[in-house]
């Protein structure tokens, strides 16, 4: 069956996927597709994820995919992926996965999104984001009026968590030159950090919280060559805003959106005046 949204215009979809993302708050219960907010706003409980800087010791020399055409930083990655990460043993996560979930997108892309880990769906796919919190950072991207494939969607691990716990410090610095390679690779203009584990393991243990750091601009440090000064916007992971899903979660995570939006030179269309 053909998805009626296809016959809508890139505004009118983007439109629609704001108004998903925002609910009930500007939509008419009736009309939201999303399941109603969740009574709580309790924080989780959730260890803080440590990665010294240190730990990454880079493999070979940088590849910096500025300047590189697209076909030569798909290559890159490609080789990364098939080469190193599919049969990685360096973490005892390997010993749980089904496969490995390396990211994808567009090897140029503006945009990195940087996730945690995969959970089951991922693992069973081996693609990054496609269960429920999946769906709605596809729709935080729609909102944007981007789709996946313009953007690069990514993980601190690639491979999935025991019962889907925080990655552990070990397991992330392990892990951590893969995505620092792709990073240089990519060369993204702004990296969005979903959630703590994104946030203290790209920007340092000590930064703050993610409920005091989102929607607050920061800067890549030099982990690697390349990388240092790339804009950060922390916010929250989708599986947090599932979880408390109030329409204040829900509004702050599209205002970090927009503060994204306009760093990348996007706009949010208006509505159709009629
Ligand atoms: N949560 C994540 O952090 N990453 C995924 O790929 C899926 C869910
Ligand atoms: Fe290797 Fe990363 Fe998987 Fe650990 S999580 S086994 S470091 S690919």
């Amino acid at each position: 069956m053909n998805d009626p949204r296809e016959n809508l215009s890139q505004a009118a979809r983007q439109l629609l996927a704001i108004e998903e993302l925002l609910g009930s708050a500007f939509l008419p219960a009736s009309r939201n597709p999303l399941p109603p907010a969740a009574a709580s706003t309790a924080q989780p409980a959730r260890p803080a994820t440590k990665t010294p800087a240190s730990a990454f010791v880079p493999a070979g020399p940088a590849l910096l995919g500025a300047g590189l055409s697209p076909k030569k930083r798909a290559e890159a990655l490609e080789a990364i992926d098939v080469n190193e990460v599919r049969g990685c043993t360096r973490c005892g996560l390997s010993q749980g996965r089904t496969q490995t979930v390396f990211g994808e997108g567009d090897p140029c892309a503006p945009l990195v999104f940087v996730g945690e880990g995969p959970g089951q769906e991922e693992d069973r796919t081996g693609r990054p984001f496609v269960g429920r919190a999946g769906e709605l950072l596809s729709k935080m991207i729609a909102a944007m009026g981007l789709t996946r494939q313009q953007v690069f969607i990514v993980n601190m691990v690639k491979c999935r968590p025991p019962d889907n716990r925080t990655p552990l410090p070990n397991e992330v610095a392990a892990c951590f030159g893969y995505l620092l390679r792709q990073l240089q690779i990519i060369a993204p203009k702004v990296i969005v950090t979903l959630g703590n584990p994104a946030t203290k393991g790209l920007l340092g243990p000590d930064t703050e919280g993610i409920t005091r750091i989102r929607g607050v601009w920061k800067s890549l440090p030099t982990l690697a060559e390349g990388l240092g000064g790339i804009p950060v916007m922390p916010t929250f992971h989708p599986a947090y805003v599932l979880r408390y899903y109030t329409p204040a979660v829900r509004e702050q995570v599209w205002s970090d959106l927009q503060q994204v939006m306009t760093r990348l030179g996007l706009s949010t269309p208006t509505a159709d005046p009629q």
